[in-house]
């Protein structure tokens, strides 16, 4: 009998983010830092030599750190490693933890969300968009043979503030996007610097099948802004969503049939959720009546 939640091997044989490594700062295994996963709770600290622990009750599971977060396999069997994050600790890279944010809907309904552009204008006008500027150009969607992640590229977007870096005065802003499990994805854009991409991890803890903390990465480029004024800009993006996110109808998402019709510029959405049901997702999916 499984000690979470789910059985859904999507979940239990993979890394999945419990929180930034900072947390365990001071913890140890008699005053162990908590965390729920999978609707069950997880002790953590570092041994003497530093390295993560993980308890369930007297059970010790699979944990490391890497990408400044801490990742549990629940099944202690994980089906692949970790997905790689080459711009972490890239040379003139600022790294900017903009906090965890619980948001109660299925998680994959976040990563839907951040991957589309549609919204922009309506949800962050002024920001990531604005009316009338609402089209969604074509751009291009592949699975990666070898690594199996959803990338999305060539997306551009007319933004009249793309970052807190940026001014008011609006730019043509390129976009790509990678989608590394269910449950996490990076975002890829025009950064201040020019030639260079900005990269913006999404990677989200579930609690149960309804509930997630949406942890949040920058590594970015900007001389400019302060930490508080990057993570203020993420965190005001965030909170437009938020609402909109747990809103919704119906909390797990749909995989099945027609329960909600697609729009224009929804080529992400389709692949993402076409690349679930291909793996059988069962975890924060809506089941068909
Ligand atoms: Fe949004």
């Amino acid at each position: 009998m499984s000690l979470f939640l789910t059985d859904d091997p999507n979940m239990l044989d993979d890394w999945l983010v419990v929180g930034p490594a900072s947390a365990l700062a001071g913890a140890t295994e008699a005053r162990p830092h908590a965390v729920r996963l999978l609707g069950t709770a997880l002790r953590l600290w570092r041994d003497a030599a530093g390295a993560p622990q993980c308890r369930l009750g007297s059970e010790a599971l699979a944990v490391q750190q890497r990408h400044g977060y801490l990742w549990v396999c629940p099944s202690g069997r994980p089906a692949r490693p970790l997905f790689d994050f080459p711009e972490y600790g890239e040379p003139g890279r600022r790294l900017v933890d903009c906090g965890g944010i619980g948001v109660a809907v299925s998680g994959l309904r976040v990563i839907e969300n951040f991957l589309d552009m549609a919204h922009f204008p309506f949800v962050h006008g002024g920001c990531l968009g604005m009316v009338p500027h609402t089209e969604v150009a074509k751009y291009q969607v592949e699975v990666d043979a070898a690594t199996g992640e959803i990338w999305a590229t060539d997306c551009r977007f007319w933004q009249p503030r793309a970052s807190a870096a940026h001014d008011g005065s609006g730019s043509e802003v390129l976009y790509k996007y990678r989608v590394m499990q269910p449950f996490s994805a990076m975002l890829y854009k025009s950064s201040h610097r020019a030639g260079a991409l900005d990269a913006i991890g999404l990677f989200l803890q579930p609690l149960d099948d309804e509930h997630v903390i949406a942890h949040t990465l920058l590594a970015c480029y900007d001389d400019v802004s302060s930490d508080a004024e990057l993570i203020a800009f993420q965190q005001t993006i965030f909170g437009q969503d938020k609402p909109i996110l747990e809103n919704h109808a119906f909390k797990r998402m749909p995989l099945e049939g027609r329960a909600e019709t697609p729009t224009r510029g929804d080529t992400s959405s389709v692949t993402y959720r076409r690349w679930l049901r291909e793996r059988g997702m069962r975890f924060g999916v809506r089941q068909a009546a």
